[in-house]
């Protein structure tokens, strides 16, 4: 058994749907406890992975352990598994506000650390991953772990001052992304289009400005340019954006996001 997960919510099970279909690990070759007998069940139908209700069992049989319970449950975890985790084990975690210091100090022991915030477009093989790690991880360890994180998109090494940033412009941003979505699908509804249709046409204009973004290397500011002909439409809607104060909006809670990050 190599790689191990404790915790098999969602994004552990976006996590491994992706290594799984990647090819980089076989099933057989992932195991996964939870407190949820449920978790399990659906680990085991969908993921076809190896489950346990044992936490140290994972710890036990994995060279690789992917810290995936919700931050408040971090150090009863820690505490739990403390005793059989080796220094020459590689821990992932995927929690906002759980510093490498913090995590250093909640085992007590020199072990080779690695925290990560994916985001859930993993789900679809499209997530992006920050990722920094203590003095104890070697380069190639750093790449195996970068491996696992290209299963479902792809990521970034970053310095670890950086992480809440992460969190709010890519850990929570699916959020604020598919209210942007709702809203613009709203706008469509209330001038007549059928609901499916706008969320449709909605969730396109936004993948494929992503990807201008992405692909062209073009300043955002100049691709909105392009679109906003003089006297036209959309230079309109920009003029209403600003006046609702979009922008700022959008940079507040943002912070807000990143703050509370820093605060767990
Ligand atoms: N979802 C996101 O968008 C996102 C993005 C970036 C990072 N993350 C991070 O990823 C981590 C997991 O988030 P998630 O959304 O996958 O959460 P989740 O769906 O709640 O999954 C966590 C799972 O761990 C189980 N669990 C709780 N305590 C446990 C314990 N002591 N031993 C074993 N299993 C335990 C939970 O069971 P119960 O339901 O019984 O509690 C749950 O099934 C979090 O740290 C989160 O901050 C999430």
């Amino acid at each position: 058994m190599k790689l191990g997960f404790i915790g098999c919510g969602n994004m552990a099970s976006a996590m491994i749907g992706g290594i799984i279909a990647k090819g980089l690990y076989k099933a057989e070759d992932i195991i996964v406890s939870d407190a949820l007998e449920a978790s399990l069940q659906k680990a085991r139908t969908e993921l076809k992975v190896n489950t346990t209700s044992d936490n140290k069992e994972v710890v036990a049989k994995a060279e690789i352990i992917v810290l995936s319970v919700k931050p408040q449950f971090y150090e009863e975890v820690i505490e739990e598994i403390n005793k059989e985790v080796k220094e020459e084990q590689l821990v992932i975690t995927i929690a906002p506000g759980k510093t490498l210091k913090w995590l250093d100090e909640t085992f007590g022991k020199p072990m080779k650390l690695i925290r990560c915030m994916p985001n859930t477009p993993a789900l679809v093989g499209e997530g992006i991953t920050g990722v920094c790690a203590n003095e104890n991880v070697t380069e190639e360890e750093l790449n195996k772990a970068g491996e696992i994180l290209n299963c479902f998109g792809s990521y970034e090494v970053v310095p670890e001052h950086l992480m809440d940033v992460v969190v709010s412009v890519s850990g929570s941003a699916p959020a604020y992304v598919f209210m942007f979505i709702e809203a613009m699908a709203d706008a469509a509804v209330s001038d007549g289009m059928p609901r499916a249709q706008a969320y449709k046409f909605a969730a396109q204009a936004v993948l494929g400005s992503a990807k201008m973004v992405l692909e062209t290397g073009k300043h955002p500011g100049e691709l909105k340019d392009m679109v906003c002909s003089p006297a036209g439409t959309t230079i309109e809607a920009v003029r209403v954006l600003e006046e609702k104060g979009f922008r700022s909006s959008v940079i507040e809670a943002m912070k807000a996001c990143a703050e509370k990050s820093r605060s767990l």
